[in-house]
């Protein structure tokens, strides 16, 4: 493995604890993203799906529970792990994990519904094209983010250590390719807040990882303490951090 993938892996898999998951919530975000997509004439039923970078399978498991089979790939085994225990838990035996780069993945054959929700290496064409292959005749339902920010605690220690901050417009990005390729999509936006909590460990590990991968690759811990301080919640003994979103659902193929 390349030494950027392996860092790219790296990222991901200490990003996995703390990372959302399968929630039963019949009010939760990811429950009114699938409805929304639904709506837009999305068919989840009975289907083959694909799950793009399915991380810890906030999704995955939710669209598993209607569809026929969900093929879930993603480039970390601590987010597929996740999701395999959280799948087990409910006896969901219709999942297949796989683990591989979207690049290395082999689809045998087409989806009836390519689903890829906030997955980065989307962002290259020829990732594009790819989902656009696998999905042949169906659906292909693409989350993006339309404008990112960071959470507050992140944006104040990235200001801190002078870091250049990532950008994302993965939403607009897709559909101008998808505008590019002649190809139709519908699309809606969705803005609101993100509520993340986390342990002390994971918040501390969570502020470590993220600022590493801007070029700080050892931050001060007793920093990142003291910021993460105004978030600390002491009746659940966790952060709890709100993030305002910006997102854009696209879906492509329902003629
Ligand atoms: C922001 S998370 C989104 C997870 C999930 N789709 C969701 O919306 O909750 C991005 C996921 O993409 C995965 N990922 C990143 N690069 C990848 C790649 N090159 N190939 C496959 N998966 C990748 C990460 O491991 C991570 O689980």
């Amino acid at each position: 493995m390349d030494s950027e993938k392996a860092k790219l892996k790296e990222f991901w898999n200490k990003r996995a604890q703390g990372f959302p998951r399968y929630n039963e919530a019949k009010d939760s975000y990811e429950n009114s993203i699938l409805q929304t997509a639904m709506d837009l004439g999305v068919n989840f039923k009975g289907q083959r799906v694909l799950d793009v970078g399915c991380g810890s399978g906030m999704y995955t498991l939710k669209i598993a529970l209607m569809a026929q089979s969900v093929v879930a790939v993603d480039i970390s085994e601590e987010m597929l792990e996740i999701s395999r225990l959280d799948s087990q838990k409910l006896g969901l035996e219709n999942i297949t994990y796989v683990l591989s780069d979207w690049a290395d993945f082999e689809p045998k054959g087409q989806f009836d519904v390519v689903f890829c929700s906030m997955c980065p290496p989307t962002k290259e064409d020829p990732a594009k094209a790819k989902l656009i292959e696998v999905v042949g005749s169906g659906s292909l339902v693409y989350i993006g983010f339309k404008q990112y920010t960071d959470p507050k605690p992140l944006g104040i220690l990235i200001d801190h250590y002078n870091l250049t901050r990532k950008t994302f417009q993965s939403g607009p990005d897709m559909r101008r390719w998808l505008e590019g390729q002649n190809l139709k999509y519908k699309y809606v936006e969705r803005n609101g807040h993100w509520t993340n909590e986390y342990s002390r460990e994971v918040g501390l590990n969570w502020c470590q990882n993220m600022l590493s991968d801007l070029g700080c690759p050892s931050p001060d811990i007793e920093l990142i303490e003291e910021t993460l301080k105004p978030f600390w919640i002491d009746e659940i003994k966790k952060y709890r951090v709100t993030t305002p979103y910006s997102i854009e659902l696209i879906v492509y193929g329902l003629g």
